[in-house]
């Protein structure tokens, strides 16, 4: 690959079999329509709706995606120790609070002579529980190893507060590519490109169910908060929406040049009846 600038898409959240099958329908279309050099994906919620299991994990893979990110969920499937420490390029937060499993905290990943570098760290305001320091504390170390490798650097920072993932744009902007947000599961208007070069949106949004609170059964939600009784939460099912962004990228400075939001909708009911997934 000679090129003087790549494509990268970035994926929200995948949430359950919709999600799922909305991620393999259109990566394949983007990847002609944009010419993508590589995809990130957030895979937190596709087992389901929480957590991610091997059988996801090679799907999203076998999808078109070079590498998956998670969140707050990354552990809550315990299907992921089976694999967390294998070759799989799945990456899990560097501050997420679990010392169960060591897993990888950053990753290179490679196609032709083109290096992507991608961190995933966690935000800390309303998550201070889950995380064991705040991000800004040691992010710097962990983009300083990945420009040993490569100026092109992707932070999928997961993260509550729409607050806090701008100060992280703006702590970050010149140092990486891009800053995208993940974990709210609602898109963001907001994407740009920030003074120094480093595109940045508060969230990419969810891809899965559309007719839900945030990939739910309303139903459930409703339940829940309105008479406040526990209903156990299900995935919702119906039409999907599919939340990414593609980011434009300078191979030599690893400055980003454009940043576009994308939002499209699938029909799948029939895929849903015949698809063999949870
Ligand atoms: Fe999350
Ligand atoms: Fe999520």
């Amino acid at each position: 690959m000679s090129q003087e600038t790549v494509k990268i898409l970035c994926v929200g959240d995948i949430f359950a079999k919709s999600g799922m099958l909305a991620l393999e329908h259109y990566i394949p279309k983007l990847k002609t329509e944009y010419q993508l050099d590589f995809v990130i994906a957030n895979g937190e919620n596709v087992a389901g709706g929480v957590g991610i299991t091997k059988r996801y994990a090679k799907r999203i893979l076998n999808a078109g995606v070079d590498v998956i990110t998670l969140g707050n969920h990354a552990l809550s499937n315990i299907d992921i120790y089976k694999f967390i420490d294998s070759p799989l390029p799945i990456i899990l937060p560097f501050n997420i609070s679990s010392n169960k499993t060591k897993g990888k905290e950053s990753i290179v990943v490679k196609k032709g002579d083109v290096k992507v570098g991608v961190i995933n760290p966690l935000g800390n305001i309303f998550m201070e529980k889950m995380v064991t320091d705040s991000p800004f504390d040691r992010i710097i170390s962990y983009i300083d190893n990945l420009k040993k490798e490569t100026n092109i650097i992707i932070v999928d920072f997961h993260a509550e507060a729409t607050s806090e993932k701008k100060t992280m744009g703006y702590y970050l902007d010149g140092e990486v590519s891009a800053v995208v947000g993940t974990h709210t599961h609602v898109q963001t208007s907001d994407e740009q490109i920030l003074p120094n070069g480093t595109a940045f949106i508060t969230d990419i949004g969810m891809t899965g169910p559309y007719d839900s609170v945030i990939g739910l059964k309303k139903e459930c939600v409703l339940t829940w908060l309105v008479k406040k009784e526990f209903s156990p939460f299900k995935p919702s099912t119906g039409r999907a929406v599919f939340h990414a962004v593609v980011i434009e990228v300078d191979v030599e400075t690893g400055k980003s040049l454009n940043i576009e939001r994308l939002k499209l909708f699938f029909d799948f009911e029939k895929e849903l009846e015949d698809s063999e997934l949870d």
